[in-house]
């Protein structure tokens, strides 16, 4: 088996978290007079706090009205709602597939690595008990955020891999293009048509379909 190391996004891959994103952001900007919906949201995907911050503030027109210091209050606000929904975050709330696939990799000794942009990785993994599961969780803090390959080459170089024979699961645009950026195999989970644009090499409709036969296979990694 040539592969080396299977590198995952969290929100919106192994867990439903890219909603509460989504529901907590919402909620921050109507608090300031901004409406954003689900098609906006795709473009927050993937993105850090403060970024998504700054294209929210943007999409509202209202960039010029927050001081640095501000904006660091409405981040810290999203951020206090958002811990607020991940109590209710238990482990059967892993997506379906994840935690077999997890499970495969652990027996064939292929590393998992967490390739997050998110501050709250460790808490979630910690909800979902799968903490043990990886060998590698990226801290984002200080690493260029995705697009940028940053995230991605830093967890294949934390575990010695070779980002040619890793792949890398994303949902997000951005994540997606941080993969191939990198040089891996692009897993996509969601939108054919969105991701492929992106420059997924594979895309599946639900974390479900995730097995690492299939996946080497895809990936000519066998
Ligand atoms: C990414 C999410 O995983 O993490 C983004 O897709 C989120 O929506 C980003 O903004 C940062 O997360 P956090 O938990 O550090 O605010
Ligand atoms: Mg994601």
């Amino acid at each position: 088996m040539k592969l080396q190391a299977v590198l995952f996004d969290l929100d919106g891959v192994i867990t439903d978290t890219a909603e509460y994103h989504y529901l907590a952001w919402k909620q921050m900007a109507e608090n300031i007079g901004i409406g954003i919906d689900r098609e906006f949201n795709e473009a927050l995907k993937g993105i850090s706090r403060m970024e998504s911050l700054e294209r929210i503030l943007i999409h509202g027109n209202r960039a010029q009205d927050f001081t640095p210091n501000q904006r660091t209050v409405l981040a810290q606000e999203k951020n206090e709602h958002y811990i607020s929904l991940l109590t209710q975050l238990l482990p059967e709330h892993t997506y379906p597939g994840i935690g077999e696939l997890l499970e495969q990799l652990k027996q064939e000794k292929v590393p998992a690595v967490l390739a997050s942009a998110s501050k709250n990785a460790p808490r979630i993994l910690t909800s979902l008990g799968l903490e043990e599961m990886f060998q590698y969780m990226v801290s984002p803090d200080g690493i260029p955020g995705k697009p940028a390959p940053d995230i991605f080459l830093n967890g294949a170089e934390a575990v010695g891999a070779d980002p040619r024979y890793c792949i890398g699961i994303e949902d997000a645009q951005a994540g997606i293009e941080a993969i191939k950026a990198a040089g891996m195999y692009a897993v996509g989970i969601g939108e054919e048509r969105v991701l492929r644009i992106a420059g997924a090499n594979i895309v599946y409709e639900s974390t479900a379909e995730l097995n690492l036969s299939s996946l080497l296979k895809a990936a000519s990694m066998e």
